[in-house]
């Protein structure tokens, strides 16, 4: 590994990391550098206004490198939002080829765009000379194979593409089974752009591991590892680990402030209760042993409910 500290993104894991998150997470833990943001719908009508753009509207989003993730295929669409994120001040936005949502890929949106490589040059030859911001991707291996994308990777050469970011599986996948570093060594050799390196991060040993393999790769993205454990990124960046005690106390706190901030944003407690439920899914795994306190918080159907069972947790 080069002596430079590596460059973390926060995945982007719609449903959980929007702004509110992003900022109270970084506001709490450090290391990361920069965050992708879930994608944005496409609209038919296809004017952005502010509302729909909250989540990257600069007001929410303090000082946080941020980087918009579109994840149209239409260019002329996807030129128009290019363009009202430009005016928002953004100088780098990421095109989705990774998404393997059945939706999203049986429109050939996503991963689902992956069988089609001719489609995909034929898109960014319309969109990459009107630009004028930093295109990254953020893809798969493939959708069926993964020869898809190194298949790709060639003719992505012939354009000005920021960074490539690979989330290390294929899209009929989902988010199980092994990840494929050998498939995202195969993608190195196909291609002159920076990769970035995704996929199931999720301790510090996988990190070095990963790291000693790929010493060339300066960046790296980080998801779910980083919900289940807020303090990675920092472990990452070589803070020292704090005591137990804490460790927790630091995780109450970011917790009591997400939870204000979701009650006070959100409308109504069902919306409220199915955001934290969602983080709670991948940060029980910061409390082992304590499985069965998940499901009552899993089952919660008041705030009450969820805040009794919580204290429940944090008090063991
Ligand atoms: C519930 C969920 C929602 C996600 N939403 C997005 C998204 O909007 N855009 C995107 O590029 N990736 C999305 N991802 C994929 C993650 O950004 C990341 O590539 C994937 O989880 C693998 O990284 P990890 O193992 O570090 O989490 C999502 C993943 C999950 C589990």
């Amino acid at each position: 590994m080069s002596n430079a500290q590596p460059f973390l993104y926060l995945a982007p894991i719609r449903g959980i990391t929007d702004s509110l998150f992003r900022e109270t997470l970084f506001r709490h833990f450090a290391g990361f550098d920069a965050a992708v943001t879930p994608f944005i719908n496409p609209q038919r009508k296809a004017l952005y206004e502010d509302n729909m753009l909250r989540d990257v509207l600069p007001e929410h989003n303090g000082n946080l490198p941020l980087v918009p993730q579109l994840l149209h295929t239409d260019p002329e669409q996807f030129l128009v939002l290019a363009g009202r994120l430009a005016e928002l001040g953004y100088n780098h936005i990421n095109w989705n080829l990774g998404c393997p949502a059945p939706m999203v890929a049986r429109k050939k949106r996503g991963s689902g765009l992956l069988p089609y490589p001719k489609e995909i040059v034929a898109i960014l030859t319309k969109i990459m000379p009107q630009l004028g911001i930093d295109l990254s991707i953020k893809t798969r291996l493939g959708f069926h194979d993964p020869a898809e994308l190194p298949a790709l990777l060639p003719a992505l050469d012939d354009f000005p593409v920021k960074e490539i970011i690979i989330h290390t599986r294929l899209g009929k996948q989902l988010y199980k089974g092994p990840t494929d570093p050998d498939g995202f060594a195969t993608c190195r050799q196909k291609s002159s752009h920076p990769f970035v390196y995704n996929g199931d991060i999720n301790d510090l040993e996988t990190f070095r591991m990963l790291a000693a393999r790929f010493p060339t790769v300066e960046k790296w993205m980080i998801g779910r590892g980083a919900l289940a454990n807020p303090f990675l990124a920092e472990e990452i960046k070589g803070h020292p680990i704090e005591p137990a005690e804490t460790r927790k106390a630091r995780i109450v706190a970011f917790h009591a402030e997400l939870y204000e901030r979701y009650i006070d944003r959100l409308s109504g407690p069902g919306h409220v209760l199915g955001r934290v439920k969602q983080l709670w899914i991948y940060l029980i795994i910061s409390f082992p042993g304590q499985e069965k306190t998940l499901k009552k918080i899993l089952k919660s159907n008041t705030l009450e409910a969820y805040d009794k069972a919580v204290d429940q947790l944090f008090s063991a």
